[in-house]
């Protein structure tokens, strides 16, 4: 892979030295499903799919980005003194973030850069596409501008922050987090409050991964998410009246049924329920996974489902045939929708015994039932954003 994309670097900018390689994973979400921007924990994985960056410094101080995933989008053209979003370059605004970050954050780019991109993630699945493009971006710049200093944790915050602020898209810190500092064979297990974090084995000897696209467009996720944000930043303005907490992900259950009535309304309280007892849930699942108890893990995935479909209100009726299919399924330890919601993935823990009759019976029962054609990945853990 790595040599093929050299090639195709020497032949869209031309032969010449300095040519670097670097890649930056996708991720999937075990559990800890919207409570990274609630001050809670996540536990991701990095996964063997992701962005492949092709990088060499320029003597001007031209941006040229190139991605041989749209192809159609052309050459995406900036110089370091312009780099403000624009419409018309679609994909090549997330590294202008990055580059734009950097620059804000006084760290310098003297020269500038020709970057090829090529992505094996399959679009519009929501396994954190965009932010793999953006941290592969951080460690070019990091590398190639030679800012040794800078850690990948740096480099997370640096591409959430271009979301967050370049890109309109008030996302939390797990999924650049992740594909940052992911470890193959492992589960992140991070307080998204402080960002401490510890690396937990996730040894599924008997298990695979599967990650299912429901085909369902992602549609207004943008809106909806922020929606849910303010929902619950409401809710704890609501609750700090009567209890001295941070953020949601500071509450046990039983607390938060002890303050939950000062929420002055019932979709707040579902929404703030959610954020609590999603944050417990990921603690426990992790707690279970060191004794190597994956049935509570999937039983607690199930729970992670319901909770975001009723009390969070982010599924979508595509997911939830797609859950409920793979529950009916021997050998499906646990199963829920991943990610932002309203479409795209759900996530399951499959028995190795179990995987192609959950492929087959799921999608068969899919079809029927939606009339679309569910697409499965059986994927592999993966290490974080690296130099080739
Ligand atoms: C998106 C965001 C993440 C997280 C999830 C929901 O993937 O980018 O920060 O909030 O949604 O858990």
């Amino acid at each position: 892979m790595k040599q093929q994309l050299v090639d195709k670097f020497l032949e869209i900018y031309g032969e010449g030295d300095g040519v670097k390689a670097y890649f930056a994973p996708g991720r999937v979400n075990l559990i800890g499903e919207h409570t990274d921007y609630n001050g809670g924990h996540v536990f991701p994985c990095a996964l063997t799919v992701g962005t492949y960056g092709v990088a060499r410094k320029r003597e001007d101080t031209k941006v040229c980005l190139y991605s041989l995933n749209y192809p159609e989008c052309g050459m995406v053209k900036a110089s370091l003194s312009d780099l403000a979003y624009r419409q018309k370059d679609g994909w090549g605004n997330y590294p202008k973030g990055v580059i734009q970050t950097f620059i804000s954050k006084n760290l310098k780019i003297p020269c500038g850069l020709d970057i090829l991109y090529y992505g094996d993630i399959p679009k519009g699945l929501g396994i954190g596409s965009s932010a793999s493009i953006e941290v592969v971006t951080g460690l070019i710049l990091k590398d190639l501008m030679d800012y040794k200093d800078l850690s990948m944790i740096d480099i997370a915050l640096f591409a959430q922050l271009a979301e967050n602020e370049y890109v309109g898209m008030s996302c939390g810190i797990m999924d650049p987090f992740i594909i940052a500092m992911g470890k193959k064979d492992h589960a992140v297990f991070l307080d998204a409050s402080d960002l401490s974090y510890i690396y937990a084995p996730l040894a599924l000897p008997h298990e695979k991964i599967i990650i299912t696209n429901s085909q369902k467009a992602r549609l207004a996720v943008d809106e909806r998410y922020q929606e849910r944000r303010a929902q619950c930043e409401k809710a704890l303005e609501e609750l700090q009246t009567v209890i001295a907490i941070r953020n949601l992900g500071e509450l046990t259950a039983e607390v938060f049924e002890q303050v939950q009535e000062m929420i002055g309304s019932p979709v707040r309280l579902r929404r703030a329920r959610h954020a609590v007892t999603e944050n417990q849930r990921t603690i426990q699942a992790v707690e279970a996974l060191k004794r190597g108890d994956i049935f509570e893990l999937g039983q607690l995935m199930n729970a992670s489902h319901l909770s975001l479909k009723e009390d969070y209100e982010v599924s979508c009726e595509e997911l939830d045939i797609l859950v409920e299919e793979a529950w009916e399924i021997d050998g499906v330890l646990g199963s829920r929708m991943m990610g932002a919601g309203f479409g795209g993935c759900t996530v399951s823990i499959v028995e190795n015994s179990a995987v192609n009759e959950f492929i087959q019976r799921v999608g068969e029962n899919y079809q029927k039932r939606t009339g679309l054609h569910a697409d499965f990945y059986v994927v592999e853990t993966g290490n974080g954003a690296a130099v080739l």
